[in-house]
């Protein structure tokens, strides 16, 4: 058999690093072009101290597992989950939360769907307010207590990223934090989706 090109480690190093670079040339250059002006349109707010702090237990639960925070612009998912997700909505997600199962329903639009105490029944047992839920209890949420120690930290790495909070949000978030319940720092998360583009929302 005589040899071929795909016989030489070294052109095929070659070619994967071509088509990698083509690809990061055509998909990645352009976009990181366009991020100040994606920004400029956004309606997206940076999530507070405390909002910050649920985000981290929502991602540490999985609840990212089950539930997507990505509405698509299709009519039948306009109909069941609202406003479909723009680009410029995610300006201040790292990582984004789209996910990528729909066990749960769509998160989000869902701020201001519940009251805060409809979320504290829903997350200790969910059968409490939908019997046929299957979606697990996780009672320890409230009994768990943060320290807000690593939250300064978190909003400065968030910043060198483009978040814009000030010195002054930075100094006072472990204030903000400290003491309260990982239940409670959920459900502020919980509240917050879909509020920045909630005017959006009604007609
Ligand atoms: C095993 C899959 C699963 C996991 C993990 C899960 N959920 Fe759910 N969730 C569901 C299902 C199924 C429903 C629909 C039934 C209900 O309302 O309980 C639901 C409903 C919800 C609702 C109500 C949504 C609406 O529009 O009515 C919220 C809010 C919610 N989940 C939040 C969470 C949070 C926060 C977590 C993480 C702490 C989480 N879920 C983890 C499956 C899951």
């Amino acid at each position: 058999m005589t040899k071929d090109f795909t016989h030489s480690v070294l052109i095929l190093i070659l070619s994967t690093l071509a088509v990698a670079s083509f690809s990061l040339l055509v998909w990645v250059v352009p976009n990181v072009l366009r991020t100040a002006d994606i920004a400029k349109g956004s309606l997206a707010v940076p999530l507070t101290p405390i909002e910050l702090a649920g985000r981290d237990i929502y991602i540490s639960e999985g609840c990212h597992v089950c539930h997507t925070q990505m509405v698509r612009p299709l009519e039948p998912e306009i109909k069941r989950n609202g406003r479909p997700n723009q680009e410029s909505d995610d300006i201040y997600e790292f990582p984004n939360l789209w996910g990528s199962k729909r066990t749960g329903p769509d998160l989000t639009n869902l701020a201001r769907k519940y009251s805060d105490q409809w979320h504290v029944l829903h997350l200790i047992n969910p059968r409490q307010v939908v019997p046929t839920s299957i979606m697990p209890s996780y009672p320890w949420l409230f009994e768990q207590s943060l320290s807000g120690n690593t939250i300064a930290d978190k909003m400065a790495t968030l910043r060198a990223l483009g978040v814009p909070y000030t010195d002054q949000e930075i100094a006072e978030a472990r204030l903000q934090v400290k003491g309260k319940t990982k239940g409670e720092a959920l459900i502020r998360y919980l509240q917050s989706l879909g509020r920045d583009t909630a005017q959006e929302l009604s007609p």
